[in-house]
């Protein structure tokens, strides 16, 4: 049972896809206020745990934190931080009284879950113009998907995109590109994506290539698809701000940029210098910039990541202007008389502050808008904006699309990479415990940037993360500029690494089966253990291993110098430690708290009774597995319903696609 509230006067986020007639009155749980803005109060019950919020910080159960949805380029994501990239205003409270709550509101909403209050969950914001939707179910497990329902098919993504991929910022020339493979291939380390960062536009311009570092761009393109490997380019938001720039000029010319409140065009400044923002939420201006993805297309390009989305903002010109003149008062005073840490405070809040987000309007159906007050959309509204591009340009095929910012609804146009980690065990963990949250709000195309993306990694916490990475549906290593490299050939013994890329290769006819079985039925791909064993008091705690599809566990190893971990099996089941060189040993593990050896080469995973899971001869890219010969891991006699289709099309629906197959030894 799904009931819907409406307050106020709500803007058309476009988050939900199925009619839902509103109810009158207010919701049976809680209480809500409209006093000051809005907010919604229950109390909770010493055993309730709470389930969602997507892309946020902390562990799966989100008790005890407080969370802000605020989309922000912050790269900083230690254990304070209340807001990361993505607003997923998506929660359930499971316990004495089981509830999903989806608030949908485009701005700025906190979610105190027991923080203030330890036993009380309060959700509020600045405007009471929002829809309450409070979702009924059997559990928690049927809440989720009853919501996945209400909000729309998750994104597919074409089947290469299940393949390794590699990506840095720094890489500029062909030559650095070529490097890249040569690497891989040099190695037999299987690869199908490398990332284009910005240093492959011209002077950091939106759909431009540089001509210099890459003369004949499409040429370039074919010969990397004929060694088994795309290009993916970057987009960012901000569009430069340079005379000529036919972008920019046509952006100006047809008013589609975002405008101060005196009607000019809003400046930013980016990684281009000055930018302006297309305004992603005029649907004229969203088809202008979605068209411009033909360029890059046209030269044969598959897959874009979307970037910068919050959006980003260096400074504003008018925030610039009034930390200068600060900065002008301070010279005129003594050095004892300087504040030094505001004035620290001071420099670092000009980029992405809260004032800068009020400075501009977007124009939808003639009305104007301030942006603070949908700021959250913009992200899920540039990659819609790529995605229905992407209809109108090849209207059957699948294109790989992700982005750094998101709100529920952008699902069903991308999916997302959880931004600028670092190379921290730390955030190894995080990884791990944001995934199934991620996949309750719709989003299964998701990720980290494994090996972390700033700080220097070292060598055992990239292989202990790709190990992580074979389960992921995006897997990608990727690292900022000035960082060690981490590239899987740069750290000596290849094999190692060989060994783990290769799992993920053996692995992928059950992994993309149940990512395809996931997003065509709305279910998780990710679930937490409390979902498969609901009546198992011990699995509602566990946070660091996650059930994959309807067949396996995973237990990844997140600590640095262990030589196992400890691991709960809710029932029986088959522990398989792929090795390389296309070694696995298997092991039945009974019910019950277990301790298992898993060294830096290895891969673990536990099939859960009963089943079994098809695997494929590792290949170097995804085109080249030969899933006709499958090798079924697993209890004899078990069946399993593989999907299995081109990776490109999108007539999911075939019969065909389905095929049984069955464990006889
Ligand atoms: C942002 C992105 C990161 C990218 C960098 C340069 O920080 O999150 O992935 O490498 O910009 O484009």
């Amino acid at each position: 049972m799904i009931r819907k509230y409406i307050f106020g006067e709500p803007f058309e986020t476009e988050a939900v896809t199925e009619e839902i007639r509103t109810e009158a009155g207010l919701p049976d749980y809680g209480k809500i206020s409209e006093e000051e803005g809005f907010s919604f109060s229950y109390w909770m019950c010493e055993e309730d745990i709470v389930y969602g919020l997507g892309e946020a910080n902390r562990g799966i159960n989100k008790r005890g934190y407080c969370y802000v949805s605020d989309c922000t380029d912050d790269p900083n994501h230690t254990e304070d931080k209340s807001s990361l990239y993505g607003a997923h205003n998506f929660i359930v409270v499971s316990g004495r009284e089981t509830f999903g709550l989806f608030f949908d509101y485009p701005a700025r909403i906190t979610f105190d879950i027991g923080y203030t209050e330890s036993d009380l969950l309060k959700v509020s914001c600045e405007a009471a113009d929002l829809k309450l939707y409070v979702i009924e179910g059997e559990n928690a497990y049927d809440i989720v998907k009853k919501f996945r329902r209400m909000i729309g098919r998750s994104y597919i993504p074409p089947k290469f995109a299940f393949g390794f991929g590699q990506s840095r910022w720094g890489y500029k020339t062909k030559e650095d590109f070529l490097r890249v493979l040569q690497g891989y291939r040099k190695n037999h380390i299987p690869l199908d994506m490398i990332y284009m960062d910005i240093d492959y536009m011209q002077g950091y311009k939106d759909f431009t290539v540089n001509e210099k570092n890459f003369e004949d761009f499409s040429g370039f393109v074919r010969q990397m698809k004929e060694e088994g490997v795309r290009l993916i380019p970057i987009i960012d938001a901000g569009v430069k701000v340079e005379k000529g720039y036919p972008v920019y000029e046509e952006g100006v010319e047809k008013g589609y940029f975002c405008k101060r409140e005196d009607g000019s065009d809003f400046t930013a400044a980016v990684w281009p210098g000055d930018t302006h923002f297309p305004d992603m939420l005029n649907p004229e201006a969203r088809e202008w910039f979605g068209d411009h993805y033909r360029f890059l297309i046209h030269q044969g390009i598959e897959g874009f990541w979307n970037d910068m989305n919050e959006p980003a903002i260096f400074y504003s010109r008018e925030g610039m202007e009034e930390l200068k003149a600060v900065l002008h008062k301070y010279l005129e005073e003594e050095e004892k008389d300087i504040p030094v840490w505001e004035l620290g405070d001071r420099i670092e809040g000009i980029a992405n502050h809260p004032e800068d987000y009020k400075r501009f309007y977007h124009c939808i159906d003639g009305c104007r808008i301030r942006h603070d007050k949908v700021h959250n959309l913009y992200g899920y509204n540039m990659t819609r904006a790529a995605a229905e591009a992407f209809d109108r340009i090849e209207p059957d095929k699948r294109f790989l699309m992700f982005s750094r910012s998101s709100y529920v609804g952008m699902h069903r146009y991308g999916g997302i990479w959880t931004g600028d980690n670092k190379s921290w065990w730390s955030h190894l963990l995080l990884n791990l415990k944001m995934m199934p949250s991620l996949n309750m709000c719709g989003f299964l195309y998701s990720g980290a940037d494994l090996g972390g993306f700033g700080c220097d990694a070292s060598r055992d916490l990239v292989l202990r993360w790709l190990a992580l990475g074979v389960f992921t549906p995006l897997m990608r290593n990727h690292a900022a500029v000035g960082t060690r490299e981490q590239e899987a050939y740069q750290f000596g013994d290849t094999g190692d690494f060989r060994g783990i890329i290769e799992t993920r290769y053996r692995l992928i006819p059950y992994l993309y089966s149940e990512y395809m079985k996931a997003a065509l039925q709305d279910d998780l791909y990710f679930k937490p253990l409390a979902f498969v064993y609901p009546q198992d008091s011990f699995a509602a705690g566990v946070e660091d291993q996650l059930m994959i599809g309807d067949e396996i566990m995973a237990a990844p190893v997140y600590m640095q110098n262990a030589k196992g971990r400890y691991v709960y099996l809710p029932e029986r089941m088959l522990f398989v430690k792929f090795k390389k060189d296309g070694l696995y040993t298997e092991e039945i593990l009974e019910k019950g708290h277990h301790y298992v050896e898993v060294a830096l080469d290895e891969v673990p995973l536990f099939i859960r009774e009963g089943r079994c899971i098809p695997a494929a001869e590792p290949a170097q890219t995804v085109a080249e597995l030969d899933t006709k010969e499958l090798k079924l891991l697993g209890f004899p006699g078990a069946e399993y319903l593989l999907y299995e289709d081109d990776g490109v099309c999108k007539d999911y629906e075939k019969p065909e696609n389905y095929r049984k197959l069955k464990k006889t030894n």
